[in-house]
């Protein structure tokens, strides 16, 4: 699967957001994004997931082309929230349900990944009952159950601690890996980027603009990269980067 988006514009009430962005997506890529609160990172995923139309550009999927089109890839929210009065795997067949699938039919297809993802023996648990690590896998299964290929992550580590990122990254790379999926995800954290991606884009300024694009090195994937000078170095271009655009800006 090959996920473009062209030359994406979007203004909203004649204040431009995005301007000319292009992102290649290649199959079993993990690609960041970078940038501040309120520089369009969310508004540029309701573009590609189809549920906001661009001012001008357009989205690709193998070269067909999806711009206003729902349902093509998987889309997790920013806050993720999970339906706190339901199973955790009641949650994860929503969107099979959704999809039209029986209940029954839907739990056969969901049921054989809650081991990769960490979720065995939780299926009768509730949200409340379980970590946060969990929350967050679970609400990453149901969003690979709605598209398989590809997935657009908007910020989906941020509310753990440090010590259980580094595993649930470790997790995503592997599980990524064994499903083929190719990800897109949107983050504050730029160790996580660094960590998670093959590719880093930082978008800028206003409009928001993709001001560098990053191509990490294979290495980059290990423990040990962290503690390189070249870790360092990659941390300082994009700081250098986004460091100006956080003036008069509001958090979200
Ligand atoms: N539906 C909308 N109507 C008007 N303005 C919007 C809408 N969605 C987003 N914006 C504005 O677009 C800018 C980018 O928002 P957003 O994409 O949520 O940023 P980010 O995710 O990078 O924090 C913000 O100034 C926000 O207020
Ligand atoms: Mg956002």
């Amino acid at each position: 699967m090959y996920l473009q988006v062209k030359n994406v514009s979007k203004s909203y009430n004649n204040i431009d957001v995005l301007r000319n962005i292009s992102i290649d997506l290649k199959t079993n890529q993990i690609i960041s994004i970078i940038g501040s609160s309120g520089i369009g990172k969310t508004t540029l995923f309701n573009i590609i997931s189809g549920i906001e139309y661009p001012d001008s550009g357009n989205v690709f999927l193998d070269g067909e082309d999806i711009t206003g089109l729902t349902g093509k890839v998987g889309y997790m929210f920013q806050k993720d929230l999970l339906l706190y009065n339901k199973s955790i795997l009641d949650n994860v067949i929503l969107p099979l349900r959704i999809k039209g699938y029986s209940k029954s039919e839907a739990k056969k297809i969901a049921i054989p990944y809650f081991k990769q993802f960490g979720l065995n023996g939780c299926e009768n648990k509730y949200p409340k009952e379980v970590s946060g690590g969990m929350v967050q896998r679970t609400a990453l299964l149901r969003t690979y159950l709605f598209s398989k290929s590809i997935l657009l992550l908007d910020e989906p580590f941020s509310n753990l601690d440090s010590i259980s990122k580094l595993s649930m990254y470790e997790w995503y790379l592997d599980v990524s890996r064994k499903n083929i999926i190719s990800s897109i995800i949107i983050t504050h954290d730029i160790e996580e980027a660094i960590f998670l991606s093959d590719v880093i884009y930082i978008i800028s300024g206003r409009p928001g603009q993709i001001m560098k694009r990053i191509d990490l090195p294979l290495t980059s994937k290990t423990e040990q990269f962290m503690l390189t000078n070249d870790l360092v170095e990659i941390k300082r271009e994009i700081l250098s980067i986004i460091k100006n655009d956080n003036i008069c800006m509001g958090l979200n």
